[in-house]
């Protein structure tokens, strides 16, 4: 099929003039000219159905009514006074929001910022400043943002880390749950949580445990790969926290905000964790993000430990307010739920038909198709995944893939039954074209991804 790109594929040629490329992971040449619910029309004036969400900022869809209102109206009132210096109502009302709506039975408080990247950061001073303790335990593979302190979290690409060093010292990375490649090559029938004595270990053999300050942990894995921890794991890693007086840190910049069928992701396993961190689709989109945790724990760094000029803006503050009230009222954490549930039974179905497809995961609307070459040796087929997704793009269909193979399907959860199905069938017919051999090599030049 031939899609008309021309005034797309000017603006790129324009970017890539001025724009510094390694801010860019492209997979197609997609000029957003607007967006609403869960449909982004380009430049050509193409319309796509989005599934991935402006990489999962968009959960109550693009240009929602009530987030426009509620941007307008603030913009009418002023656009920014800093919360370093004065005080503003939204940030007030969203602060009593979001400590209502995230799990814990104990007294919270919240700290605002602009970014996922920077909320990290921020977690990494609470922790330390609240525990006197120096180290912090992430997961390999995991990505946490570009800031220092959320690089040195990251452990998902050399790439990002080349040239850049010396990184955020004491953070150390272990192997994150992940029963479809296990790294101890271990299956249901004969694991012994290895992944977790590996941790056992660590603290027996390198990382005093008495100088942990936190473990910090996406509910789902996604950069990864939308990886679901076993609850086992969860249940045995948020124990020893508690024994040993380390902080369990929740993740959710994006697994947070209604994504997996729950207001948070780490509800799914009955915790109630010390620090939630939350950004992307807290304000659909507009730059904010938060740390919501215990009280003593915020309240732990003398002024002025964290803040920041531009942060908890108030017109992404009644962007928040307003994304927290459709989620409410739109009952999106049940579509969520229920479309998800729905979307991965199709996607079940298809990898009964096609060996390509190795494994689908996730929760609600967090679903990762991981396409492999042999389904024994489960070999990544990153080609696969980059030609799938770029045949979808030209159905009209934006579906983007992480850890090299594995589709990303997070819809706004706005997203309609009929829409759904829609794009399933795109990625079938095209997953059917790569099959055929008729996906040709030249579009890997395009979709590099992730
Ligand atoms: C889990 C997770 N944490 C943090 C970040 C960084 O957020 P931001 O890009 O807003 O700095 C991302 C972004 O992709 C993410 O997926």
């Amino acid at each position: 099929m031939v899609l008309t790109v021309q005034n797309c594929i000017e603006i790129v040629k324009e970017d890539e003039k001025v724009i510094c490329q390694s801010s860019r992971l492209p997979y197609y040449p997609l000029v957003v000219k607007r967006a609403k619910g869960a449909i982004v029309e380009d430049l050509d004036g193409n319309q796509y159905i989005d599934l991935l969400s402006s990489a999962a900022a968009a959960n109550i869809g693009h240009s929602h009514p009530k987030v426009v209102a509620a941007i307008i109206e603030q913009a009418q009132e002023f656009v920014h006074y800093t919360p370093v210096y004065m005080y503003h109502e939204p940030l007030v009302k969203l602060a009593k929001e979001l400590v209502d709506i995230t799990p814990g039975n104990f007294r919270k408080k919240v700290v605002f910022g602009l970014s996922g990247s920077d909320a990290n950061d921020g977690v990494i001073k609470l922790a330390r400043a609240y525990t006197g303790r120096s180290k912090i335990i992430t997961y390999i593979q995991s990505y946490h943002g570009a800031t220092y302190g959320a690089l040195s979290m990251s452990a998902i690409s050399t790439s990002m880390r080349i040239k850049v060093g010396p990184l955020v010292p004491d953070i150390h990375h272990i192997p994150y749950p992940d029963c479809y490649r296990c790294l101890f090559g271990k299956n249901e029938e004969n694991c012994n949580m290895e992944c977790f004595t590996f941790l056992e270990n660590a603290f027996k053999y390198y990382i005093p445990i008495e100088e942990v300050a936190a473990i910090v942990i996406e509910p789902i894995a996604g950069d990864a790969g939308i990886i679901v921890p076993p609850k086992r794991y969860m249940d045995r890693l948020y124990s020893l926290c508690k024994e040993h007086e380390i902080l369990f840190v929740s993740e959710e910049v994006q697994q947070g905000f209604g994504r997996t069928g729950k207001w948070f992701g780490i509800e799914h396993f009955n915790i109630q964790p010390d620090m939630i961190v939350m950004g992307k689709s807290i304000a659909s989109g507009l730059p904010l993000s938060a740390i919501v945790a215990r009280e003593e724990i915020i309240e732990s760094l003398g002024t002025p430990g964290h803040l920041f000029t531009t942060g908890g803006n108030p017109i992404a503050c009644r962007a928040a307010l307003a994304t927290i009230e459709v989620i409410r009222e739109e009952n999106l954490i049940d579509s969520a739920k229920e479309l998800g549930a729905y979307t991965k039974e199709r996607f079940i179905k298809m990898k009964d038909k096609y060996p390509l497809i190795g494994d689908v995961r996730g929760l609600g609307l967090s679903i990762g198709v991981d396409l492999v070459k042999d389904r024994l040796t489960k070999v990544k087929d990153r080609n696969a995944a980059a030609k799938v997704c770029y045949r979808c793009w030209e159905k009209g269909v934006l579906v983007t893939f992480f850890s090299n193979n594995v589709l990303r399907i997070q819809p706004p959860l706005v997203i309609s039954r009929e829409q759904i199905d829609k794009a399933l069938d795109i990625i079938e017919e095209s997953i059917m074209e790569y099959i055929e051999g008729s996906i040709p090599d030249e579009v890997l030049e395009v979709a590099k991804g992730w």
